[in-house]
């Protein structure tokens, strides 16, 4: 794992621009996961200048959704197939046969809508490179503490604290529902590589935990330890109760002569995240 403190949101979203950008230029044809939230949306702001300037070609990237409200219907205002159509798809040349999100508000069974949805992924080759934000309560994607740490993907009922969340956050509407499909924490780390980013002050604890803290199904985003192959980007609000910081700040270093290969420099096959 790799963790990268940057001053605040703007230079974390720049970094993480780097790391996508960088894959997207490597590996054309990367099946990149998507993750919504108030988190990443500089990120793809980031990704949608670099395009616009002409330094970033996105017709082949193939596109996954993380999560989405169970409920709304994909051209619903609040849906997360709205959000990503928003803040990115639709503001750079993404090809939508390439774009893969959930439907929140499937014909059938929702179950089997999320099992035909990890075909999709298994389909493609798996994901190469999937962005993930981190929950107040330590969630990832929709999983929620109590989760297992091998769930597939599947509806699930939002808890309260995460349903207040949304409400708060930018962008949201007030209308959310009580349950949504997320892709399981053991799909989750079938991924390649995970990119994790936070943000805030709200973050520092349960990202402290997440990090830090053991590995437990009751901090959902604590299953990062047990992937080889993550990158954690935050800011210094963020990695404020991280009881290592000073020694991840040298790493993160060490990284970039060398020692750990650089975030974004390798091939995405290789990385250099680990340790
Ligand atoms: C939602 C999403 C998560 C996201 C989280 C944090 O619950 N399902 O994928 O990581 O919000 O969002 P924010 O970045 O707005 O704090």
């Amino acid at each position: 794992m790799v963790i990268l403190i940057e001053r605040d949101r703007e230079a974390l979203s720049r970094a993480a621009a780097d790391v996508v950008s960088s894959a997207m230029t490597r590996s054309p044809s990367l099946r990149l996961g998507l993750a919504a939230g108030t988190t990443p949306v500089g990120l793809y702001q980031e990704l949608v200048h670099r395009h616009r300037a002409g330094h970033l070609d996105c017709s082949r990237t193939v596109v996954f959704g993380l999560d989405e409200y169970l409920g709304l219907p994909p051209e619903h205002v609040a849906s997360f197939h709205s959000f990503f159509h928003r803040h990115l798809l639709d503001q750079a040349n993404f090809d939508p046969r390439h774009v893969h999100l959930m439907n929140g508000a499937p014909t059938g069974d929702a179950a089997s809508s999320c099992d035909g949805y990890e075909q999709t992924i298994r389909g493609a080759g798996g994901i190469d490179l999937q962005i993930l934000g981190i929950g107040l309560n330590g969630h990832l994607g929709f999983n929620e503490p109590g989760s297992s740490l091998a769930a597939r993907t599947r509806p699930v009922l939002l808890s309260d604290e995460t349903r207040a969340a949304l409400k708060t956050g930018a962008g949201y509407h007030e209308d959310i529902p009580d349950s949504a499909l997320t892709l399981g924490l053991g799909t989750i780390q079938e991924a390649r590589t995970l990119l994790l980013m936070a943000s805030g002050a709200g973050k520092a604890a349960p990202l402290a935990k997440a990090l830090e803290g053991p590995v437990t199904a009751s901090l959902p985003a604590s299953v990062l330890q047990c992937h080889p192959n993550v990158l954690v980007i935050c800011d210094e609000s963020a990695a404020a109760m991280l009881a290592r910081r000073d020694y991840y700040r040298r790493a993160s270093r060490f990284g970039q002569r060398g020692g750990l290969g650089q975030p974004g420099a390798g091939g995405v096959e290789e990385p250099g995240w680990g340790g």
